[in-house]
């Protein structure tokens, strides 16, 4: 499959002529919400687990050399924590496009705090995409993207701005705070 999802993406458009859905957000789209939206609240979904396995050529990184991003990975029994938007259609152009580097709109069950559900849509970049890089020990991952950067800014900002929102969020995601002790330790050690 192409790294590019634009087109394919367009053919998965399940939202029916629904006024409005739910948008769950697990990596960039929790701290930059660069769209318009009705509301937010923190959710999750079930059976899936953020990993910094997906390649960023056009946000963290290059071609030449691409960041590590979040993308959601199969797990049993896994609880992803997340923010959820409420939106309209029309604002599936401008997230496809900004998602078009492998990831895919799938549907989902959200769950919100008050344990009321709403079907929505997630984007996930699977493993069959030409850009993601897979596991990898999360001294690693650190290392990997401490210098990496793209048009959307440093790779190592995105990890924090991650951390940051989640801990906002009141979410433990031990991969996640694991790999910013990593990256905190190497700056501390160029300093
Ligand atoms: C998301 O945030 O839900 C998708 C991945 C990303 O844009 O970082």
């Amino acid at each position: 499959m192409s790294a590019n999802t634009i087109a394919e993406n367009k053919q998965r458009a399940v939202f029916d002529g629904a006024d409005s859905l739910w948008l769950f957000g697990y990596g960039s789209l929790i701290f930059k919400a660069d769209f318009p939206f009705l509301e937010s609240k923190p959710a999750t979904i079930a059976g899936w687990t953020r990993r910094f396995w997906q390649g960023s050529h056009d946000h963290r990184g290059t071609h030449a050399a691409p960041g590590r991003v979040a993308t959601l990975i199969p797990e049993d029994g896994a609880l992803c924590h997340g923010l959820a938007y409420h939106i309209t259609p029309d604002v599936f152009d401008h997230l496809d496009y900004r998602e078009k580097n492998g990831y895919l709109r799938f549907t989902t069950e959200l769950t919100f705090r008050d344990d009321v559900s709403a079907d929505g849509l997630v984007y996930i970049a699977t493993e069959q995409n030409t850009a993601f890089l897979g596991p990898a020990p999360e001294r690693d991952i650190a290392h990997y993207i401490q210098h990496k950067e793209g048009p959307s800014g440093r790779n190592a900002d995105y990890l924090k701005d991650l951390a940051a929102a989640l801990r906002a969020l009141g979410a433990d995601d031990p991969h996640v705070f694991e790999i910013e002790e990593h990256l905190l330790a190497l700056e501390r050690a160029r300093s």
